[in-house]
């Protein structure tokens, strides 16, 4: 019964560390919460205009969901389960922060790509594609994350339903200001600000 505690607080150590944050600070950015939208995410990391900072911060963000899955799914499949879940929680509440973390969207990513590629690469697409087209990333990032319980149900991944709803949900909530934005037309566009 240890185990499933365990690799749920492995994922979460994990999805804890708040990689824009600290590259943010260490590059001499400054306080990623006070730039901005005040997020810890990419997109957020972007608006400092340090482009390199901002692609390592969404490489490790995405990275470190897939790792915390990969790892523990090496002792067993329902382990990588659980430690994806803790990662994802890690990254929206983690403790250094007091609980005040990210939005959700790379590590989500990571996690879904590591338990079947194809739900990573439908993610991927929705993301990416959205921001190209729209140049909205809260948007691209809520419509890949919604995206995912659909595309599970068209795998046959049945059991995981009711958690991908839960994280889609949680995504969407951890973007109210943006959908605020978004609706009152002051939501900035990628590359724009
Ligand atoms: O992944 C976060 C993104 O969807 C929105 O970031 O900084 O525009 O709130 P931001």
């Amino acid at each position: 019964w240890i185990e499933p505690i365990l690799a749920v607080f492995f994922g979460y150590m994990l999805g804890a560390v708040p990689f824009g944050l600290l590259l943010t600070k260490i590059t001499g950015g400054g306080d990623l919460r006070e730039i901005g939208s005040g997020n810890i995410g990419a997109t957020n990391v972007l608006r400092t205009g340090n482009k390199a900072i901002a692609a390592l911060t969404l490489l490790l963000d995405v990275g470190k969901g897939a790792v915390a899955v990969l790892i523990a799914a090496e002792i067993d499949s329902g382990l990588g389960v659980l430690a994806g879940m803790g990662a994802f929680l890690g990254h929206l509440y983690p403790v250094w922060l007091k609980f005040k973390g990210g939005k959700g969207v790379a590590t989500l990513l990571g996690i879904v790509a590591a338990l079947d590629p194809i739900l990573g690469l439908v993610f991927a697409v929705i993301w990416i594609g959205v921001l190209l087209i729209f140049r909205y990333s809260s948007v691209g990032g809520m419509l890949a994350s919604v995206s995912v319980p659909i595309t599970a149900v068209v795998l046959n991944h049945y059991s995981w339903i009711p958690m991908f709803i839960g994280f889609a949900l949680l995504v969407i909530w951890k973007h109210r200001a943006n959908v605020e934005r978004l609706m009152a037309g002051e939501e900035p566009k990628v590359g724009a600000s």
